[in-house]
């Protein structure tokens, strides 16, 4: 297997005011093409810092990391535009990330806008087939952010993603924000996208159940280093670090929780289906 992300050695020394906190300490690991691997770990642990020096939205202090083996570092300018452009990100909360002041087609047309040519019908065209793969009508181009759901916007957010056709996205607490059964549609809309497209995944979730339902391979983060690494399977289930054992402790007592929560709901309320039944609430 090949590698989509490859992180080595990263450090991250934050300096505010005069102090400074060590929010990575060493951080290495890699993302298999077409797997996704999940990053859990307590609040504050550093898993969202390691994401944004991997991409390089932030600068790491010291060490690398490479994008479908082109390493990232080296990169300035346009070139390092069209690498991330081949990357995309999905953030905790859905409404905040969204320019309120945007409609949604506007919100879908700016990362192409950005990154690519598409101009006039090309891209209304292919503004309308992302809201189609994620599974939102038509109908919810012309509205704003705060006239639909929580998971409505975190469809967008997805959209904007995958503007781009990105082979990599991050995924930072994708489903947290969300009402529990909308956890559900939207852990299994990108599970969907992801077997469509031959995407890889990096996911970020304090959510052992999240993680384990989605990922192939796990780390576990605590104080800025990686604990522990290996099959999702293994290490979620048969943890061999202490600090995994008391993580997974620390659940509720819920045995079979997972697959009660993640697939004894309802099919995800899509498309046309969804603006019916809105419509239907409405009246
Ligand atoms: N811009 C910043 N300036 C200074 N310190 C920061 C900054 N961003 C994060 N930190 C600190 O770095 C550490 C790691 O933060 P980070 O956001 O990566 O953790 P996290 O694991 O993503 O946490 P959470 O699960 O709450 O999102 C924390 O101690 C945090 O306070
Ligand atoms: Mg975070």
């Amino acid at each position: 297997m090949t590698a989509m992300l490859t992180v080595d050695d990263i450090v991250k020394v934050y300096r505010a005011y005069g102090s400074q906190v060590r929010a990575v300490d060493g951080v290495s690991f890699q993302v298999e093409a077409g797997t996704t691997f999940g990053l859990v770990g307590e609040s504050g642990s550093g898993k969202s810092t390691v994401a944004r020096c991997a991409l390089r939205l932030i600068e790491p202090t010291s060490g690398s990391s490479s994008i479908d083996g082109a390493p990232i570092g080296a990169l300035r300018g346009g070139a390092l535009r069209r690498l991330r452009a081949r990357t995309g990100m999905v953030f905790q909360n859905p409404v905040a990330a969204l320019n309120p002041r945007l409609t949604i087609a506007q919100s879908i047309a700016e990362p192409l806008l950005t990154h690519t040519n598409l101009r006039g019908r090309a891209l209304a065209s292919r503004s309308r087939e992302l809201l189609d793969e994620v599974g939102l009508a038509q109908a919810h181009a012309d509205r704003l952010p705060h006239q639909l759901s929580g998971g409505q916007c975190q469809r967008v957010g997805i959209a904007r993603a995958l503007a781009t056709r990105p082979r990599l996205l991050v995924l930072d607490e994708p489903t947290s924000a969300l009402d529990v059964s909308v956890q559900a549609q939207v852990l299994n809309l990108l599970q969907e996208l992801r077997r469509e497209h031959a995407l890889s995944y990096l996911l970020i979730s304090h959510d052992l159940d999240v993680v384990r339902y989605m990922s192939d391979t796990a780390g576990v983060m605590r104080r800025g280093s990686l604990v522990e690494i290996g099959p999702a399977a293994e290490v979620l289930v048969r943890p061999q670090h202490e600090y995994t054992q008391q993580l997974l402790a620390a659940m509720p007592e819920t045995p079979g929780a997972l697959p009660l929560r993640l697939s004894g709901v309802d099919e995800p309320e899509q498309g046309a289906a969804a603006e019916t039944r809105e419509k239907r609430i409405l009246s």
